[in-house]
């Protein structure tokens, strides 16, 4: 983080001395000359076809035909009609009076045609390297349909499972979800935006989206400027330095400004400190929404807002080209600080090099060669399998055992929609691969039967009485349970993330079959289980696993691999819990380990930080996951015991298989800032390593902890280490109890 100031000293010397001009800047500024004001604003200006995904209001009518011959249309996104990436920008290109190509833009959100995991899900498998190759099979497929734009990654950390969009964003550590969101970045991206198999990526929801009040969409966010630098923008800021060219204003406000107007968040802290020199597009109808959150009279003043935000590109309100005219006419917005945010779009237009060749999108007999690739399949497949996270195997009823009969029971079992969760890009029904079918094509036939139970809210005719004569009829039940695929991503704010009522009912009363039970459950954030985790013998989170989610399953059904998923959000016990977050910070009554909470205020009264009725920690912590083995973790040396200021930390450990089969497990290092100036969260996450071992064999890890890493926001505000002694631990979970130490001397 303290790059941060690095980049921003840099950014300010380069301002000062103006720095040579890209070829890129020179073209930009030579039609920039030729460009009349409405055409400008034009370029700063993006549109859905009426046939588009629609997840904001219709905003001002418009021919988007017309728009687009009079070059009024910088950007279209969510086009969903392959054939018209190519019509429209033909008409741009042969109609339009100077011919600059279309920029096409969707939600590539986790996959395009093969769907992956939604992206909390992929977060669990900690594999930065699979997040990478994910995003590159989208743009791969993305840039084959005609698309140059994705909207992701969602760099948006939330501790609050109200909020539906956690299934976006990578969980509630800013450590892990830097790493991956800068993966999706260089995946997206990859080294050459020319290439035509790379597409921009876009860092959003800038800044702070993932913590509205109460977790309900779109509602305000109030942090100390501290916790958003400490937490919050160290995940932005990670995508932005792996290069992404692109950043999406976020619908909230932020200390009483509204982000796509807020000119501290997208000029002082977005450009000047962190140097980002892409362009920024508002969230949709963002800018216009700022009428309704009461700091613009109209869309006229919502543009001045942005426009005097440096928000280059206005998402389909229309306010820009609307007004854009009038403002300047006013003497309001200088025309060289339209041509200033002009040029950031034309620049990335140019580098992708659409002027070049503004066809270089798509194509039939590319589509059908680049779109599911049998390799891709087998990527979603093997990431579907390390995001399921298994939480509980009481006297190891899974895997299933061959020759037991199975009785498949849960209104999730043949539901394709539930497969891929929210934004499922250009997917197709049918090649899906639903639990169901990837369950019948891994086992016998005559081993299992499939009965509903129960819709996902609602009881069914006979439903409960069926699934009991199957699960009487088996050796053992599996219930998919949870929550349908349209239940998590945007606008779906719940105020109870319990299982729904019907689903209690059904789980309680196959348990009093006393057949063992297995939980898969299919949801896009995390549940609060406690009142129902006595039911479970077995529990697999699945999430919406994607394409090849019911091999996924079968996969770890079957034993044929063993689960390897890690949490990324916590599960609380129950809804009042939440928010809630493993890298919270102490009180000045901490709760004592020892003492039980339901001692400590019957005992006496409860001087400690703790609820009445209920522990302080969640049902299944961050950073927790089984697998079929056990694995130990020994052998706990800090080979760097005591470091100066600005030196690395080593920590070395021992990880063995101590079971009877291969399988991987995730080697996590949390540190603590024990005595700082300002407070510190009890543990935070600063290294960790996907380990496969043999059974029986082990493996050391070494983790460094850098400067950098140990860095946070002080009583100052500057960001750097203080010296000063450091905990720390590795294990398998925040929970981890292995321990060590180290000094950092000044
Ligand atoms: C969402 C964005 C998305 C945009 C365009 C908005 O409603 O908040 O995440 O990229 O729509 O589809």
């Amino acid at each position: 983080m303290r790059r941060i100031f690095v980049i921003a000293a840099a950014a300010l010397i380069f301002a000062g001395c103006g720095s040579p001009k890209t070829e890129a800047e020179k073209f930009a500024d030579k039609l920039l000359e030729k460009m009349t004001l409405r055409e400008k604003l034009g370029q700063m200006s993006q549109f859905r076809p009426r046939s588009g995904v629609v997840t904001g209001p219709e905003g001002f009518s418009y021919n988007l035909e017309d728009m687009i011959k009079a070059g009024e249309v910088g950007s279209i996104l969510s086009l969903r009609e392959m054939e018209y990436f190519e019509i429209y920008q033909r008409m741009a290109v042969d109609s339009s009076r100077l011919g600059i190509p279309i920029l096409f833009a969707h939600d590539i959100i986790h996959g395009c045609k093969v769907i992956f995991p939604i992206n909390l899900g992929s977060s669990c498998t900690w594999d930065v390297e699979a997040t990478r190759q994910s995003a590159r099979v989208a743009a791969v497929e993305a840039s084959a349909m005609g698309l140059a734009w994705t909207f992701s990654p969602m760099c948006d950390i939330s501790a609050d499972p109200r909020w539906g969009r956690v299934s976006e964003g990578s969980g509630e550590d800013p450590y892990l979800a830097a790493k991956l969101s800068a993966a999706m970045v260089e995946g997206y991206q990859g080294d050459d935006l020319s290439d035509s198999t790379t597409i921009l990526a876009c860092v959003k929801h800038f800044a702070a989206y993932g913590a509205p009040e109460a977790g309900r969409e779109y509602n305000t966010v109030d942090m100390s400027e501290r916790m958003f630098r400490d937490r919050y923008l160290p995940v932005y800021q990670a995508a932005l330095e792996a290069g992404a060219a692109t950043v999406m204003s976020s619908f909230n406000d932020y200390d009483g400004i509204p982000a796509s107007g807020n000119r501290w968040l997208l000029k002082t802290v977005l450009r000047d400190e962190l140097g980002f020199d892409g362009f920024v597009v508002s969230d949709y109808d963002a800018v216009h929404e700022m009428v309704n959150h009461g700091v613009a009279a109209d869309g006229a003043d919502a543009a001045r807002l942005a426009l005097e935000a440096y928000l280059d590109m206005e998402m389909t309100s229309g306010d820009y080209i609307n007004h854009g005219e009038q403002l300047v006419r006013d003497g309001i917005i200088s025309e060289k600080h339209i041509d200033e945010l002009c040029r950031n779009i034309l620049v990335a237009k140019y580098e992708l090099g659409l002027f070049e060749d503004p066809f270089r999108y798509g194509g039939a007999e590319r589509f059908a060669r680049e779109t599911y690739k049998p390799e891709s399949i087998a990527l979603a497949r093997q990431i579907a399998r390390e995001s399921m996270v298994l939480l509980k195997n009481e006297d190891s009823v899974l895997p299933l055992k061959e020759g037991r009969k199975v009785a498949m029971i849960g209104p999730f079992l043949s539901d394709a929609r539930a497969m891929n969760g929210t934004w499922d890009g250009f997917s197709e029904a049918k090649r899906i691969v639903t639990i169901e079918q990837g369950m019948k094509a891994r086992f016998p036939e005559d081993a299992m039967t499939f009965t509903r139970g129960c819709d996902a809210y609602n009881h069914i005719e006979g439903g409960v009485e069926a699934a009991v004569r199957a699960a009487r009829a088996a050796d053992v039940a599996v219930l998919t349970l949870g929550l349908p695929g349209n239940h998590s991503g945007e606008t779906t704010s719940m105020t109870s993330v319990e299982l729904p009522q019907a689903q209690k009912e059904l789980l309680a009363a196959v348990k009093a079959t006393g057949k063992p039970v297995v939980v898969l459950l299919v949801t896009g954030r995390p549940m609060a289980l406690e009142s129902v985790d006595g039911l479970m013998d077995a529990l697999l989170v699945v999430w919406h696993p994607g394409t090849a989610g019911g091999d996924a399953v079968a996969d770890l059904l079957s034993g044929d691999f063993s689960p390897s998923g890690h949490l990324t959000m916590s599960f609380p016990r129950c809804d009042g819990q939440i928010p809630i977050r493993y890298n919270h910070k102490s009180t000045g009554r901490p709760l004592n380990k020892e003492l039980d909470y339901t001692q400590s205020h019957k005992a006496k009264k409860n001087y400690l930080s703790s609820y009445l009725f209920t522990p302080n920690t969640p049902l299944y912590p961050f950073g927790y996951g089984l697998s079929y083995t056990e694995f130990a973790f020994d052998g706990l040396e800090v080979l760097d015991p005591e470091v100066g200021t600005g030196e690395d930390v080593r920590v070395k450990v021992r990880v063995s298989n101590v079971g009877n089969i291969k399988g991987t497990t995730v080697a996590q290092l949390y540190i603590r800032d024990m005595v700082a100036s300002t407070t510190r969260p009890v543990r935070e996450l600063k290294g960790f390593e996907r380990v496969s071992l043999e059974p029986g064999a082990s493996a050391e890890v070494v983790f460094t902890i850098t400067a950098d890493d140990m860095a946070f926001c002080r009583e100052d505000m500057t960001f750097a280490q203080e010296p000063g002694e450091f905990g720390v631990w590795v294990g398998e979970s925040c929970e981890a109890d292995l321990e060590g130490h180290f000094i950092v001397r000044e």
